[in-house]
């Protein structure tokens, strides 16, 4: 079972004790590991397709799993039993990661910590939008670079500022992450005719900028 940094990261932010159900579980290595480092009692393997699936019962045998990490066929929340109250949702699009998250069945979970492969400050804006606040962010660098969130229940408020960068896990990586940033737009910049799409990039560049002077 080679499991990836990005799911080992992912893992290590679930909170002890929890009951938990991994949306778009794909081979269920997450639920396998979190299993196995005595984080939950009982994990729901959850996704929408067959063969995902299908790839899920078989690490869950080949681990001796059975009846602890257990396979559920759901679109989203839809089929999640009501005891998990923490909630995974990894490795998909913001858009999807939207429909599944606007489901009242959200409110039976403590915790979601959520990683999307897209759109990364509409997800914060959907999330402060709804009550829920980020506890916490952890930002990854494996080919590329992924941002982890952590949220629980409450109100908050962001800046612009905060919506771009997000209010924490402010570290190497992600100072490595600005540097990347600030070299595709510098290019974007260059190869740009349009005034008013110059002066957008211009103003993210400054913003950028700014952050990187804070380290
Ligand atoms: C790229 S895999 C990500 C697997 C794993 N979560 C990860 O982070 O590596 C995306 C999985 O989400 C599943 N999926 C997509 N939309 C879904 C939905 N609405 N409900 C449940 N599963 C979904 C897909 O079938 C696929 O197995």
């Amino acid at each position: 079972m080679r499991i990836s940094k990005r799911i080992q990261e992912i893992e290590q932010l679930i909170p002890q004790n929890c009951i938990l159900a991994d949306i778009g579980c794909d081979h269920a290595y997450l639920d396998v590991l979190a299993i196995q480092h005595g984080k939950c009692k009982k994990s729901y393997a959850c996704d929408v397709a067959k063969g995902p699936l299908e790839n899920a019962k078989r690490v869950i045998n080949e681990n001796h799993l059975n009846n602890i990490v257990i396979p559920i066929l759901s679109c989203g929340l839809e089929n999640v039993p009501s005891d998990a109250n923490v909630c995974v949702i990894a490795g998909m699009g913001f858009e999807t990661m939207k429909s599944i998250l606007e489901n009242k069945k959200l409110q039976q979970f403590h915790t979601l910590i959520l990683q999307s492969n897209s759109d990364v400050m509409e997800l914060r804006k959907w999330l402060i939008a709804n009550h829920w606040i980020i506890t916490q962010e952890k930002m990854i660098h494996e080919g590329h670079f992924y941002v982890i969130l952590v949220c629980e229940k409450g109100t908050d408020t962001y800046t612009e500022e905060d919506y771009l960068f997000g209010k924490s896990g402010h570290d190497e990586v992600f100072h490595d992450y600005l540097l990347f940033r600030k070299n595709r737009i510098e290019s974007i910049i260059n190869q740009l005719k349009d005034p008013s799409s110059i002066q957008e990039f211009k103003h993210l560049l400054e913003l950028i900028d700014k952050k990187m002077k804070q380290f």
